[in-house]
């Protein structure tokens, strides 16, 4: 296809904003995909997304529109994760195109990953057509969300469009201004071959496919080419587009989005960011990167039944091969035998994972306190990064830790501003600023430790401004702190999996509210279980668990042994998010109870 009529885009918005929706009418309008094949959300492929009804994956999809002046037109759409977790998705979609549609709900206005999305797409250079989406709604308030893109972003938003993924207006409108307003791609045809892998996936047939953005020159089946940075090669066997299901093409030429099949049987050795040239007569520089994808949380993950581990270890290769952003070392733990330390993208990122391991793959898992990435600078100079408390070095040996800041930006109406000052002090923030964008919503930004988001930050911030509140964040540095090991004893004895690390000023309130929660969390057994929590042996809370009185069976008085056996069965269902430390039979709960402290 002649550049002059290929448009590249991206969609991208704040999450729930529609942008999935939009895009299926997309497809729908333009014929891609039939009235019949239609199903909701079309591009969102894993069944949790569906479920959820977010989108975890970018998708690339390519449609032809024949436009008012007669001509057809190839579009390359990339419908782009919302949830901040899956950021750095939307910052490699956006390498690959020339413009971005940023999708505002009407009735929400700019949120704060509108804001952060649109930040990426200018930082990027792209052509922004704004697009005020959900307008069949009674509550939709397009002029006061067209002030909040002026004020809030500088895009020029008198000539928004106004359109509803739900009924279809304005759709077409929106098809139009790709048109005009979104620059063709520029690029060298006969220049030497230089393409961009924005993703990559594995197919279990045909090894990994790699999605491409050509820059320079064109590809084709058969071509002898390189990867830039990694320095494999690869002979190409099948390039094409998705509409959404791939079509194999003749070539890719210049300013083309599509798929290239590489017959490598391992995603790690086609990485997102890397450029492919000609093998003979090829380029030597890279394309400019992209935002690497770095773990925020880690967790250890231990299955319940001992034999699972290898299960465990071949689920997480399989996951990987399509998640280059999970990272997974062996771990062993005491208290819950082998097992992996899993770093994730976020907390969203690690229910989804651990949602597909027992889904998919069968696996009954225990899941430790997620904790960040801590750096530890010992006595002798030396520095450990600590991504589990139990790695943590003895005191004495321990100089300083730093451990990381985000930068978060929270979007709020401007009654909530008190509200929201209070929690996030408490949770260690420090302001930063703060301005107004419209009359009902204030931007603050602040510095706050990882450490803290991940507990439970965000779900009382929403309940503490009736939902209103909206959240990005970004990692900023890593600060010293006065951090410590806690650990809980159950029994008397140490339990590795629940220690947790925690503010100096922080340890007695958490060791005291974690003691009442355990002992609540712990099921009584035949014995009676002591609960403390401690700092390097120096015992902060105490608990007791009380010995039980009678068995359970006692109960079924009389001889229903249906309602015996049911009792039976709902134990032993119980069970198996169980895991017996020693002798006492600790729930899942506990080891997620740190989350719920404050
Ligand atoms: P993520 O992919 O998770 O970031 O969300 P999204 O931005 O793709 O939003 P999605 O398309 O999944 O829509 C979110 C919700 O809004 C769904 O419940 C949709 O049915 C609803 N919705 C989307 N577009 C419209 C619209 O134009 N009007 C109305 N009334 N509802 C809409």
């Amino acid at each position: 296809t002649d550049p002059k009529f290929i448009r590249n885009f991206s969609i991208i918005a704040h999450i729930d904003h529609g942008k999935s929706t939009l895009s299926d009418r997309i497809l729908e309008l333009t014929g891609t995909v039939s009235q019949r094949d239609m199903e909701e959300q079309l591009l969102d492929t894993m069944d949790i997304e569906r479920e959820r009804g977010i989108t975890i994956k970018s998708q690339a999809v390519r449609v032809a529109y024949t436009a008012d002046d007669g001509q057809e037109y190839q579009f390359n759409l990339i419908d782009t994760p919302g949830h901040v977790d899956f950021t750095y998705e939307v910052s490699r979609s956006l390498a690959a195109c020339e413009g971005a549609v940023l999708v505002v709900d009407a009735t929400q206005g700019v949120e704060a990953q509108t804001v952060a999305n649109a930040m990426m797409a200018m930082n990027a250079d792209l052509e922004i057509i704004p697009l005020i989406n959900k307008i069949d709604l009674p509550s939709a308030e397009p002029e006061r969300v067209k002030g909040e893109i002026e004020d809030g972003l500088a895009i020029v938003a008198d000539d928004a469009i106004l359109a509803s993924g739900k009924t279809g207006v304005g759709v077409k409108d929106l098809l139009e201004a790709v048109v005009h307003l979104i620059p063709s791609p520029e690029g060298n045809a006969e220049g030497p071959l230089r393409a961009l892998i924005f993703d990559s996936y594995f197919d279990p047939y045909r090894g990994v496919v790699a999605l491409v953005r050509v820059v320079d020159g064109s590809i084709k089946k058969g071509d002898e080419v390189r990867l830039v940075n990694a320095g494999t090669e690869i002979l190409v066997e099948e390039v094409g587009a998705r509409h959404p299901k791939e079509v194999a093409l003749p070539n890719l030429s210049v300013g083309e989005v599509g798929y290239l099949v590489t017959g490598l049987k391992d995603v790690s050795q086609v990485r997102v960011g890397d450029t492919i040239t000609s093998r003979v007569g090829g380029v030597t520089e890279p394309l400019p990167g992209y935002r690497e994808a770095k773990p925020m949380v880690y967790t250890g993950l231990f299955p319940i039944e001992s034999d699972q581990f290898e299960a465990l270890k071949e689920a997480l290769e399989k996951l990987s091969l399509n998640d280059p952003a999970l990272e997974w070392e062996m771990e062993n733990s005491h208290a819950l035998g082998f097992g992996f330390r899993v770093g994730f993208l976020g907390l969203l990122h690690m229910e989804v994972i651990k949602e597909r391991l027992e889904r998919e793959f069968g696996l009954d898992l225990i899941a430790t306190a997620p904790s960040v990435e801590y750096h530890v600078y010992k006595t002798n100079k030396e520095m450990v990064s600590v991504h589990s408390p139990q790695d943590m070095p003895d005191p004495s040996e321990i100089d300083h830790i730093e451990e990381p800041y985000l930068r978060a930006t929270i979007m709020i109406p401007p009654d909530y501003v008190g509200a929201v000052m209070e929690l996030t002090v408490a949770h260690r923030g420090t302001f930063k600023t703060m301005n107004y964008i419209s009359p009902t919503t204030v931007e603050q930004i602040w510095e706050i430790p990882s450490s803290e988001l991940i507990l439970d930050y965000f779900d009382q911030l929403k309940s503490r401004t009736k939902g209103y509140a909206s959240l990005d964040y970004e990692f900023d540095e890593y600060k010293p702190g006065s951090l410590q090991k806690l650990d809980i004893l159950l029994s008397g004895k140490p339990i590795d999996a629940l220690s947790f690390i925690v503010h100096k000023d922080k340890a007695y309130d958490r060791g005291r509210v974690l003691c009442e929660k355990l002992k609540d969390i712990i099921p009584q057994q035949m014995f009676e279980v002591p609960i403390q929590a401690a700092v390097g042996g120096r015992v902060l809370a105490r608990q007791t668990v009380r010995a039980k009185r009678k068995d359970v069976l006692a109960k079924c008085y009389g001889g229903d042994i249906s309602r015996k056996r049911k009792l039976l069965e709902k134990q032993k269902a119980g069970k198996k998010r169980m895991k017996a430390i020693g002798n006492v039979e600790v729930p899942q709960e506990a080891f997620m109870a740190i989350l719920k402290v404050d």
